[in-house]
This record gives structure tokens, sequence and C-alpha cells, in this order.
């Protein structure tokens, strides 16, 4: 049933001629129809850079958005529209608007989940393999970090010459890991490596030996000539992870889920492809404006 389904899509993606992308955080059957997955930076360069002219984005809606922002001659398709992300919702432009307004000099910089609206306030946008790049990249002392928290804080750590005023969003995924779960595991496995995404509170990344994006932290596994990891970011990542010379995969508190990423399933690609639904449409002066924070990442970021 599955196989056939599979079968249908990529019949269906040839006829209209489209690019199926997926982030990590997918469903692995999701991950494996498409012809790209990656972390939010790498799926946002190749739904840019790309020759097709429809992209169906099995991510969350800012992901889709990003991708419509910067190639508006293309449809681009998100399966279930109500995917979103919690944490670019806790910014709203009109906050923003007041923020910039009691540091006129600031730079903004606005992390990918975010709104479109919200990008249309930014000077550049960062994901959190970029991020550390781009802020090293700006003249401006002055630099307010939004809607992340926790990556705010993670760059503010390694840029302290910079003046920081930080947002304080978070991601409900990641901030569901205690940290007793982080120091138990440590206790049972003393030769755990234990990576963690930067969406991660403090005291988290403080107890990790690596951090980095979702892509930078399956390099490093698959990579790495340890045996036991800790995986301290959304579980999807495990589908891309090597467990070949018997490399073993914990994660805290069992697991880590993102319910907005799970949402799209396989008859979510194939009824938004056959009936080309579910398309991303902007407000044009949003969208212009928007796409100069992306445009700035892509030039500064890479
Ligand atoms: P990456 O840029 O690391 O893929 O992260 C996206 C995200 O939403 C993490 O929660
Ligand atoms: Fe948003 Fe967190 Fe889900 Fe990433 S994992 S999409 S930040 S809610």
């Amino acid at each position: 049933m599955e196989n056939n389904l599979k079968d249908k899509i990529l019949q269906l993606k040839k006829k209209r001629g489209a690019k199926i992308l997926a982030h990590y955080y997918q469903r692995g059957e999701i991950q494996d129809i498409a012809d790209a997955v990656g972390d939010s930076y790498y799926l946002s360069k190749v739904a840019k850079d790309c020759n097709e002219q429809v992209i169906v984005f099995c991510g969350v809606k800012f992901m889709a958005e990003s991708a419509k922002i910067l190639s508006p001659e293309k449809t681009v398709i998100l399966p279930v529209m109500d995917a979103g992300c919690p944490m670019a919702d806790m910014a709203e432009g009109h906050e923003v608007e007041e923020l910039k307004k009691k540091h006129p000099k600031a730079k903004v910089v606005c992390y990918i989940n975010s709104s479109a609206e919200v990008k249309a306030l930014s000077d550049v946008c960062c994901t959190s393999s970029n991020a550390l790049n781009i802020i090293r990249n700006i003249d401006e002392e002055e630099i307010i970090f939004l809607p992340d928290k926790n990556l705010g804080e993670y760059i503010q750590e390694q840029v302290p010459e910079k003046k920081f005023i930080i947002w304080n969003g978070f991601c409900i995924t990641h901030k569901r890991v205690r940290h007793k779960e982080i120091i138990q595991a440590k206790d049972i496995h003393k030769d755990m490596v234990i990576v963690t995404h930067p969406e991660c509170e403090k005291e988290i990344r403080d107890e990790s030996d690596f951090i980095g994006s979702t892509g930078e932290i399956i390099n490093f596994v698959n990579t790495s000539s340890n045996k036991k990891f800790l995986i301290v970011t959304e579980e999807g990542v495990l589908h891309q992870m090597d467990s070949k010379d018997n490399k073993e995969f914990y994660m805290p508190g069992g697991s880590m889920v993102c319910v907005n990423m799970k949402k799209t399933r396989l008859e979510d690609v194939y009824n938004s492809l056959l009936n080309m639904k579910n398309k991303i449409e902007l407000k044009e002066d949003i969208r212009i404006k928007a796409s100069t924070a992306l445009k700035n990442m892509h030039k500064l970021g890479g």
C-alpha cells in the first residue's frame, strides 16, 4: 500500500515537473521520497537554485514561505497548511517594530524560523548553521536577535564583543529536554557523546560535546569514530544516521518529537500534488521586503 502510494507520488511528481524537499525532522517515508533532504539552510539554497517550477516543501510553514519569498515565480506547495512552527509565532510584526524604535542603531537578525512579516522588518535572516558567520560579518555592534533566545545566547557567547538584544522565544520541542536526563545518560554510559541543537537551553548545551544544526549533527555522527551518541534534537534526524560499525543512538526522555513536522504524511504529499493545492501565497509588499533579509543571509552566510 505504502509502496503503491510512493510510486504514485513519483509519477505525479514527474508529470507536474516538481521537486520534493524534506527537512530532516520529517517522517522517514517522506525523507525517502524526497529529491533533497536537509537542514533549513541547505533546503533554502536548493529551493532558490533549482530549475523545477513546482516545489513541494515537506517541512513547516516558514520553510515553504522562505522558498516562495526568494522564488515568487515558482509554485510552492506546503502539503499540510497548518504545519506551523510555534517558535516562529512568538514574534509579531508590531512587537518587532516597537523594539526597533528603542534600538534604532541595531541590526535586526531574524532566525529563519519566523513569519514573512517579521522577515520583512529584519536586515538579515540566519539559520543555526550560518548564524555565527552572519553575525561576524555584520559591522554594527548592536544586534537585535529574534525569535530564539537559546540560539541568540549561544551566538552571543561566541561573539562577546557585540551587544545583543535577544527575544524571548523558544522551541517547545527542544525546551522539553531536562538537565537531569542528560546527567543520567552520562552516568550510565560514560563513553557517550552528546550532540545537541542550539535551540536547547544553556544548561543542556553546556553538557554537550558537539552543537550544530540538524545537518551538522548528522554529519558529525556519521563521520565520528565514537560508538555511542545521545542525540539531543528531534528524532527525525535518526533516519539519516548510519548505524554501521555498531553505532548506538539514544535520546533524552526516550525521544523528542515536533508534532508539526510529523503532520505531513504520504497521502498529503500525493493529494496536494494531485490537486495542486496548498500553494503558498504572500502579499507582494511583504514578500519584497522579506526577500532582502533572505538574500542577505545567502550573501553573508555562505
Ligand atoms: P535546522 O536549521 O538545524 O535544520 O533547524 C530547523 C529547526 O526547526 C530546528 O528546530
Ligand atoms: Fe519549530 Fe521547534 Fe518544530 Fe523546529 S522543532 S519546527 S523550532 S517547533
